[in-house]
């Protein structure tokens, strides 16, 4: 049988990396790697495959840019044609971007099933496109590997069949250990960051990152400042470092915000050079699902800047917290933390870097 893995944004690609090195280990399975170019910066992408050791693509379809309609459909249009060429046994779907969504839709239609790689997170928050994409992905798919106990309650919640649903762990803890195992043993001179973090570090100081790109608090100018300016009121206690996706960028150059001296902003970074700055950093700040669950991994403090969380084992045993967008509660939630000592080293069950195997091993027991 012949998996077709679908990756089209960053988040993506970590979650990918794992699972082909699984399948080359096991060898019972064949494999395609479909990359619809949702992303397709070179430092949103292609960094990505180089460092995490992803084969090229088999097909690419160039599908970046748009509105959400018409990314999506680009998305279906391509993968409709390309499974009428080349028909796979199962489609591999991860996480909650506009590809996951499309291609899940044209598979089912084709009659093809569909695996859901962290299936069943739910934030219960409709205004953002990742829920959407979620529960539809959901909906339609045949194999739940799910990352955490909340994730099988919500398909339990939601009438999926009990053998459909497997608690496997993260597909993403298993690229971080993997990666943070490669990082200690690698040369970090060359990396963009890591000057930043010497600089960031003189005389022992510590220092935070801070990733922002959620539409709810990139795309509208007022709210963007707000935050900036609690992210200034703590950069006066730590200096900041703060790659800035594209979309956030766009924001900061219209409104033309400044962030002031203590707050250094560069590109969108590889994996291991942002990495090398976040696994040392006294506190994250940010709104990505994926940073709450690597921080978690790795013991580092992180404050999400969110209302709601879709991951809540990461605030129940790990090192996030839910801190929300008023300013005042994230000076509040930096300076608390800051002053607390180490977090308590507890991962969640399962997040040991074998979830890509245990994928593996149900994918080849039902498919052989
Ligand atoms: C997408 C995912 C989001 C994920 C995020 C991580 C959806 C609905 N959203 O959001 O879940 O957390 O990726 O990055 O799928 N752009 C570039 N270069 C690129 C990629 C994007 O300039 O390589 C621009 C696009 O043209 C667009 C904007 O950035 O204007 C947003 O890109 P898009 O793929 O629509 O969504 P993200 O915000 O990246």
């Amino acid at each position: 049988p012949c998996l077709h893995l679908i990756a089209g944004a960053r988040p993506n690609f970590m979650k990918i990396a794992p699972i082909v090195r699984a399948l080359q280990a096991d060898g019972r399975l064949r494999w395609k790697l479909v990359h619809t170019g949702q992303h397709y910066d070179r430092n949103m992408s292609d960094v990505f495959f180089e460092e995490l050791g992803i084969p090229a693509p088999d097909v690419h379809f160039n599908c970046g840019g748009g509105s959400h309609a018409v990314q999506t459909a680009r998305i279906m249009e391509a993968f409709e044609q390309h499974i009428a060429n080349d028909r796979p046994d199962a489609v591999v779907v991860v996480g909650d971007v506009n590809s996951t969504l499309a291609c899940t839709i044209v598979a089912k239609k084709a009659g093809i099933p569909v695996a859901h790689v962290e299936a069943g997170l739910r934030s219960g928050d409709m205004a953002m496109p990742e829920e959407i994409n979620r529960i539809v992905t959901d909906s339609l798919s045949d194999w739940f590997f799910v990352t955490e106990p909340s994730g099988v309650d919500n398909l339990r919640r939601e009438g999926q069949a009990e053998a459909k649903i497997h608690h496997v762990g993260h597909v993403m803890v298993d690229n971080v250990m993997y990666q943070a195992e490669l990082l200690g043993r690698s040369d970090t001179t060359g990396f963009p960051t890591d000057a930043v973090k010497r600089e960031l570090q003189a005389n022992g100081g510590r220092y935070g990152v801070v990733t922002l790109h959620r539409p709810s608090n990139v795309d509208d100018a007022a709210n963007l400042a707000a935050i900036a300016g609690a992210l200034k009121t703590v950069a006066a206690d730590v200096p900041l470092v703060f790659p800035v996706h594209p979309r956030t960028r766009g924001t900061l150059q219209k409104a033309g915000l400044d962030l002031g001296p203590r707050i250094h902003l560069m590109d969108p970074q590889p994996y291991m050079s942002f990495l090398h700055l976040w696994k040392d950093a006294a506190v994250v700040l940010t709104d990505s699902g994926g940073l709450q669950e690597e921080t978690t991994a790795l013991g580092v403090p992180c404050l999400t800047l969110r209302e709601n969380t879709e991951r809540p084992i990461t605030i129940e045993e790990g090192t996030n917290h839910l801190v929300g967008t008023d300013p005042a509660a994230i000076v509040a939630a930096a300076r608390q933390v800051l002053g607390a000592g180490a977090p308590p080293a507890r991962k969640p069950a399962l997040w040991d870097g074998q979830a890509a195997g245990r994928i593996v091993a149900v994918m080849a027991g039902d498919l052989l």
